[in-house]
């Protein structure tokens, strides 16, 4: 599995999705989702697109197991934590039922980004 060309590829799906619901508001006027929309693109696109880049700059970070944890979490907390948002934001589930997937979401991505940051401390040459 090539770490480096995951993220990227799951950016791009991401950055679909996330110009879709910003299409949807221009042309619907509702800018409800606008926190979702900016999310979908940040942390889906921008975000992958960039560690995506990052572990083809510099492979020995991109070789290592700590990119591809780093990979699953935050592909998984990401797609949780937008699709609660999506449900929250759509008005299909109240603010209490967000917990405690939400916030489990929101651990994975830290728990992502705590690997990657490990990971370049130790590996980045
Ligand atoms: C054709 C492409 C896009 C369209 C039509 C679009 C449309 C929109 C609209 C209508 C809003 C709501 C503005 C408001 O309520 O004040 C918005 C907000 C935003 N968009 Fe986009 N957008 C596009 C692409 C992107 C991309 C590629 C990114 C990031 C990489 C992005 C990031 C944001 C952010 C950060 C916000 C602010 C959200 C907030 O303040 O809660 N957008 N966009
Ligand atoms: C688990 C990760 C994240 C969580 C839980 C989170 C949470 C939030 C929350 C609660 C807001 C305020 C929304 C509102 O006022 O309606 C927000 C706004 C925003 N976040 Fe995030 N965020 C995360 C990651 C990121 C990342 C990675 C980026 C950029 C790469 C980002 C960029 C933004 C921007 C641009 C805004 C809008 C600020 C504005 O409209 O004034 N966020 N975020």
């Amino acid at each position: 599995m090539n770490i480096s060309r995951s993220f990227i590829l799951v950016g791009a799906a991401f950055l679909i999705i996330g110009v879709s619901f910003g299409i949807f508001m221009g042309g619907s006027g509702d800018h409800t989702f606008a926190p979702l929309h900016a999310h979908i693109n940040l942390l889906g696109f921008t975000l992958m697109t960039v560690f995506g880049v990052l572990y083809r700059v510099f492979p020995e970070t991109g070789l290592s197991n700590l990119a591809r944890l780093h990979f699953w979490l935050h592909l998984g907390g990401t797609t949780l934590l937008l699709v609660m948002l999506f449900l929250f934001f759509s008005e299909r589930i109240t603010p209490e039922a967000m917990f405690p997937l939400a916030p489990i979401a929101e651990v994975l991505v830290m728990a992502g980004i705590l690997t990657y940051a490990y990971n370049i401390l130790t590996n980045l040459k």
